[in-house]
């Protein structure tokens, strides 16, 4: 196992590399920061996705090196354009794997390892996988995306459950009132489904959205991580108990507290 689980070769590349792209930022380098821990907790996530999952090994070496690097373009694209959001820039994750290439990072990898690695990069901020990947690509990509999710709810949870008004960026400055809901995120939890964003229409749909996350994850190691975390279970309690969120709430919250091992879909 050692061989494939040890990729600090890897890893040491990775710090060096921040490093130099932070060294670029004439101003206020914290976004690039952020960046670079949000990395070191994925791959802590992937990690224990693949431990709970007991993959084929070059397959566990595909999806860690995946999330080492999965977010690697991000800090070459907030120096070239001041922002994180792909639909004002670039497509981070096949820029990812534009780098990934031209640093021939992944050249003294396997064939098996290195075509996985790259496409799960290259798919990771997908709104959704295509059909007919791969059984190996897919699951890579499937693990990245949970892993990317956790520590995303992580990220919301200390912005939400931290000192009010949180930062209205943050929460695509949607209005915080209480009385304003989006009938369809109701609608979506009811039936299993996540949120789309495009229903949100409050911070309290937002908290909702994230919750529905866990009808996403896509392996038993994600779920139980989800639950267990609890950073979901503090987003769904501090919605309001009363309707109309009160029973999309207690409906969630009895989900994942229940069956952390289940996805709950029907
Ligand atoms: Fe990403």
């Amino acid at each position: 196992m050692q061989y494939f689980a040890d990729i600090s070769r890897h890893e040491q590349w990775f710090a060096g590399y921040a490093a130099r792209e932070r060294a670029k930022e004439m101003g206020d380098a914290t976004p690039l920061d952020l960046k670079t821990q949000h990395t070191y907790r994925v791959l802590g996530n992937a990690r224990d996705i693949v431990a709970g999952e007991q993959f084929a090994q070059p397959l566990a070496r595909a999806c860690l090196l995946a999330a080492l690097y999965h977010d690697v373009a991000r800090f070459g694209q907030y120096l070239q354009y001041r922002t994180f959001k792909d639909s004002e820039s670039c497509n981070h994750g096949l820029m990812g794997v534009k780098i990934l290439k031209r640093e021939k990072r992944l050249d003294g990898e396997k064939e098996s390892v290195r075509r996985v690695a790259l496409a799960a990069v290259g798919l990771h901020n997908r709104f959704a996988l295509p059909s007919g990947l791969p059984e190996n690509v897919r699951l890579a990509a499937r693990l990245v995306r949970d892993s990317d999710k956790l520590d995303i709810l992580r990220i919301m949870d200390t912005y939400l459950s931290g000192p009010k008004p949180c930062r209205s960026t943050v929460v695509l400055n949607l209005p915080d009132s209480p009385d304003i809901v989006g009938k369809a995120v109701l609608d979506a939890v009811f039936s299993g489904r996540v949120v789309a964003y495009a229903d949100l229409r409050s911070v309290n749909d937002f908290r909702v959205l994230l919750g529905t996350w866990f009808f996403d994850m896509s392996f038993p190691a994600s779920r139980n991580r989800f639950v267990e975390n609890g950073h979901a279970i503090r987003l769904l309690e501090n919605l309001p108990q009363t309707a109309p969120y009160g029973p999309a709430r207690d409906f969630l919250l009895r989900r994942l507290k229940n069956k952390p091992g289940d996805s709950g879909r029907a």
